[in-house]
């Protein structure tokens, strides 16, 4: 009988060009970018013993978890052709998170890319080759769009676009910044608002493109932020960089804020916290922006030359001011990592 085993540990990622909206097989409607974190994982080991017939146990955090079973037995079945194998084995799953449930950070794409990892991991050893990255990010993706970015990291972008004749639907690519720019060492500081669960899920958020009265205007200005940020990037010119961060988080929001059904998920903390970075861009000079995901959470992003002020500020005048009441200081990483 053969047991094959895998552990990997995936991060989650970021969004500075957001994907919203997709067709098909979970494809999307424009081209997005993100940057993985070092602190917020998940980290997934998976036993596949073989046998007669298909089964999953899933262990989240030590517990079985039937709920995340039956959304991963799912997951599976969509993906039969992909993966023939596994209906030879009994998949035995243990996962869990660095980051609390509680924070509203979204585990989607950590979970299903550790996930992915593990099984194209145990696909290669069963098959004496190695682990093909784009098919991980491509199977993730199917899991979950953005997941298909936390397999490549540090930085990622996903979705057919002008700028990389490479970039593909299917799957991230790896978009290596200069040693010297200021992305290298991007901090992301989570201002925690509110970390009651989600309020629009992805599934319904995404559904709010098809039919928007703003769809063409909102496809075109993710490409030309795309287009924008890369140019900011190359030119490692923060001030650009940090108007597309805003503009792509303002964006989403408005796009939410402008659907039928409208969502507004920004709370009055969220719009002091923005308010308080847009005073200390002007009048203390500082390289921080931020951006925002489908919740009410605000990530502060700022360089680590100016890491010490900033942390400061977060702490002195949100954090003791009860404007949020968590932060999570988290900054970029290097992407997935094999642990067995
Ligand atoms: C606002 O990847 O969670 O975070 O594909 O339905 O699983 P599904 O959606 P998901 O959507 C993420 C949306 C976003 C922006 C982003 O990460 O690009």
């Amino acid at each position: 009988m053969k047991i094959l085993k895998a552990t990997w540990e995936s991060p989650s990622n970021i969004a500075l060009v957001k994907y919203w909206g997709k067709k098909g097989n979970q494809l999307p409607l424009n081209p997005s970018f993100s940057m993985c974190l070092t602190n917020s994982k998940t980290i997934t080991s998976v036993e596949a013993i073989e046998s007669k017939s298909f089964g999953i146990d899933f262990y989240f955090e030590g517990q079985e978890n039937l709920k995340f079973k039956d959304k991963i037995e799912k997951k599976i079945y969509e993906l039969e052709n992909e993966l023939p194998w596994i209906f030879n084995f009994k998949l035995i799953i243990r996962s869990q998170n660095t980051f609390p449930h509680s924070t509203g950070i979204a585990s989607s794409a950590s979970s299903m890319s550790a996930l992915f990892l593990c099984l194209v991991d145990i696909e290669s050893q069963l098959n004496g080759t190695i682990i093909d990255l784009n098919r991980v990010s491509k199977l993730s993706r199917i899991g979950s769009g953005s997941a298909s970015r936390s397999v490549m990291g540090p930085l990622s972008h996903w979705g057919k676009n002008e700028v990389f004749t490479s970039s593909s639907d299917d799957y991230a690519t790896i978009f290596t910044p200069d040693k010297d720019s200021f992305l290298t060492d991007l901090h992301d500081a989570i201002m925690i608002v509110e970390s009651t669960e989600k309020s629009v899920s992805s599934t319904v958020g995404h559904s709010l493109m098809n039919n928007h009265r703003h769809f063409e205007s909102r496809i075109k200005n993710a490409n030309k932020n795309f287009k924008d940020l890369i140019s900011a990037i190359l030119e490692n010119a923060f001030g650009a960089f940090s108007r597309v961060c805003e503009n792509e988080a303002l964006d989403l929001h408005a796009m939410m804020m402008t659907s039928d059904p409208s969502f507004i998920l920004l709370k009055p903390n969220s719009i002091k916290i923005i308010e308080l970075i847009r005073t200390w861009q002007k009048d203390l000079n500082l390289e921080i922006t931020f951006t925002i995901d489908a919740g009410p959470n605000i990530h502060v992003l700022y360089t680590n030359k100016d890491k010490e002020k900033v942390e400061q500020l977060l702490r002195v005048h949100i954090l003791k001011e009860k404007i949020c009441h968590e932060i999570i200081f988290d900054k970029i990483g290097k992407g997935p990592n094999k642990l067995l």
